[in-house]
C-alpha cells in the first residue's frame, strides 16, 4: 500500500482546509468511507449539529491514514486532527482500523515530544448508524480544541 501526501489526499476531496487568516479553528477529519464518513452523511441528513470548522478527508480505510499524514496537518496549520475509523471487527480491510488504533497510540505519546498537545489529536471508532456519536464527539473535539487554543493565546500574552 503507498502513502500518500495530505495535498494528494485532498485532491480527492472536495473540502479543503480552510488556509484562511480568520481566527476560526481548523479541524481536518480523516473519515473511513464505510463507517465514520456514512455516519457524518447521516448526521447532515438528520441535521444534527456538526461542526463548521470540520474539514473532512475521505479515505477508503483508517489504516491508510499513515502518522506522516497527521504530522503533516499539524505543519499545515490544523488545530485539531481527527481519525474516525470502524469498529474493531468491522474494517472492510481487515484490521486496517487495528493498525490505525496502535499508531494513534503512538503517535499521542510522540506529539507532546513535538511541541503539539496530544488533546488536539483524536482517534475513534464510529459506525455507519452513530449519526448521534459523530455530532457529539465532533463538537466535543471542537469545544476541546477551543479551550486549548484560548489557554495558547493567555500563556503567549503573559511571555
Ligand atoms: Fe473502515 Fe478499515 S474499512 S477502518
Amino acid at each position: 500500500m503507498s502513502c500518500q501526501t495530505l495535498s494528494q489526499l485532498q485532491q480527492s476531496v472536495p473540502v479543503p482546509i480552510d488556509t484562511g487568516s480568520d481566527q476560526k479553528l481548523k479541524i481536518v477529519a480523516f473519515l473511513c468511507n464505510w463507517c465514520s464518513y456514512a455516519g457524518a452523511d447521516k448526521a447532515g441528513a438528520n441535521q444534527l449539529p456538526v461542526p463548521a470548522e470540520l474539514s473532512v478527508i475521505r479515505v477508503m480505510c483508517s489504516g491508510r491514514v499513515e502518522p506522516t499524514l497527521i504530522l503533516e496537518a499539524f505543519a499545515s496549520g490544523a488545530d485539531g486532527v481527527m481519525v474516525l475509523a470502524c469498529h474493531p471487527g468491522d474494517c472492510h480491510y481487515k484490521q486496517g482500523n487495528l493498525q490505525a488504533a496502535c499508531r494513534a497510540e503512538l503517535l499521542e505519546k510522540l506529539l507532546p515530544q513535538l511541541g503539539v498537545d496530544a488533546q488536539r489529536f483524536c482517534f475513534d471508532y464510529i459506525s455507519a448508524a452513530e449519526a448521534e456519536k459523530f455530532s457529539r464527539l465532533t463538537s466535543g473535539f471542537c469545544a476541546r480544541l477551543q479551550v486549548i487554543c484560548k489557554k495558547q493565546v493567555a500563556a503567549k500574552n503573559i511571555v
